[in-house]
């Protein structure tokens, strides 16, 4: 299992990492790959949060899953398990919209009312656990893949900065920094690292939602780990072939492409379903909501079930060609640098993974199968809280809050 951690521990004579442990009361182990982000931020509200990439069932940690809370552009999506003996339970599901303005583009422009939702959330599912993960994604978070010499654990955690300097295009006072050896090369004196920055205004506001929401958040992962942390849990990562998984919201698809059981490219677009709503919108000179109907099969109008004009259809192709199209553009730059083997598969899901269109287009750009993931194929119903229906329905769009729930109160890190 590797590990990527922002820390926010209580600054002390003892390095990041060690404080981290020691809060957690593990020592660490000189081959742990851990990733700190962060200074102190408070230490009483907040004792840590880190990032995870990779999870291996069997050595998750201790105490209970955390409370999975996706805060996406379109909605929250939430998520509470249980781990049983036939796998995972859903215990409690929350989904609620957020209005258009709330989020744009991954910037949080009304908090007062992500808040609000997040509140509401939690009451209608019945959830009391204020203990959560969360996760960030979209420009503000650098994931790099680097090649470093050789060091030590003790020698790569205070040369880690002045690396991340030469790599991240943000000022590095602005930026938690993090890494995660993921392959030493004796022969060649190197070793690779994947190195992720994120800055810290982000983290810090979207901590700040969940605390508002009176939530305790303890984990901060990041979009594209975490639905390959549940795609590990759910299907395994093969260990001989390149992969693809694609995330598609509302305003982002994050593509995440794992070589040989790691994570070898990470990249996020900032394209969505959103265009797909407002090209509808504007082509057919509808309002907003009806145009999002159209687009999800119904018409809008309860008296024309299932009519669907023509051109939205032709909309719905056309965006989604567009969105496979530069999809397509990061998949020719990974293989044209990174030496890896060919994609063997890709997996699409997210909400926009609902659309047929956009699977076909990817496939149809990539040459490579593609298949839509559901990432609640391993999951069961524990509890008569959970509104089959809505799980049903929201299915694609939970692949980030079961992810998060599946991180653990206290991790041990192996
Ligand atoms: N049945 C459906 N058919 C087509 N599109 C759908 C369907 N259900 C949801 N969507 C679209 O999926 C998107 C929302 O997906 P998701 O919940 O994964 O995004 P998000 O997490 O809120 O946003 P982001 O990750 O971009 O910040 C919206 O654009 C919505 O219109
Ligand atoms: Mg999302």
């Amino acid at each position: 299992m590797a590990s990527i951690c922002y820390g926010f521990g209580a600054s002390s004579g003892l390095s990041p990492l060690s404080r981290f442990l020691s809060y957690l009361g593990h020592r660490p182990r000189p081959e742990s790959p851990v990733f700190w982000l962060s200074e102190s931020v408070d230490a009483k509200v907040l004792p840590h949060a880190f990032v995870r990439v990779g999870f291996s069932r069997g050595i998750m940690g201790e105490g209970r899953n955390l409370v999975g809370v996706d805060i996406g552009t379109a909605s929250i999506k939430v998520c509470q398990v249980k781990e049983t003996r036939k796998g995972l339970g859903l215990v409690r599901l929350g989904y609620a919209p957020l209005g258009p303005q709330a989020i744009v583009d991954g910037q949080v422009m009304d908090a007062a009312a992500v808040i609000e939702t997040l509140q509401k959330v939690f009451q209608d599912a019945k959830i009391r656990q204020k203990e959560c993960a969360l996760s960030v994604s979209g420009q503000s978070v650098i994931i790099r893949k680097i090649t470093v010499p050789m060091m030590t654990e003790a020698e790569l955690e205070e040369q880690i900065q002045w690396e991340a300097e030469q790599h991240i295009p943000f000022d590095i006072k602005d930026v938690h920094v993090d890494y995660q050896v993921l392959r030493r090369r004796a022969e060649a004196s190197q070793m690779d690292l994947l190195l992720v920055a994120a800055k810290r205004d982000q983290i810090e506001e979207y901590l700040q939602l969940a605390r508002n929401a009176k939530l305790r958040p303890v984990v901060c992962d990041i979009d594209a780990f975490t639905v390959q942390n549940l795609f590990e849990y759910s299907r395994s990562l093969p260990v001989d072939q390149t992969i693809a998984l694609i995330n598609v919201g509302a305003s982002l698809s994050s593509l995440n492409i794992i070589a040989n059981g790691v994570s070898a490219f990470t990249r996020e677009i900032a394209n969505g379903g959103n265009v797909i709503t407002e090209e509808i919108q504007k082509q057919l000179n509808v309002p907003h909501d009806q145009a999002e109907a159209y687009k999800c099969g119904g018409s809008g109008d309860p008296n024309q079930a299932g009519m669907i004009p023509q051109q939205v259809v032709q909309v719905v192709e056309a965006v989604s060609d567009t969105i496979a199209a530069e999809i397509q553009r990061s998949l020719d730059f990974f293989m044209a640098t990174s030496g890896e083997g060919e994609i063997a598969r890709i997996y699409v899901t997210g909400g926009s993974a609902n659309l047929a269109a956009l699977a076909r287009a990817i496939e149809r750009r990539a040459r490579v199968s593609v298949e839509t993931w559901s990432p609640i194929e391993k999951l069961s119903i524990e509890a008569k809280e959970v509104d089959p229906v809505l799980l049903q329905t929201r299915a694609a769009q939970l692949s980030v809050a079961l992810g998060l729930s599946l991180r653990k109160e206290k991790e041990a890190r192996a």
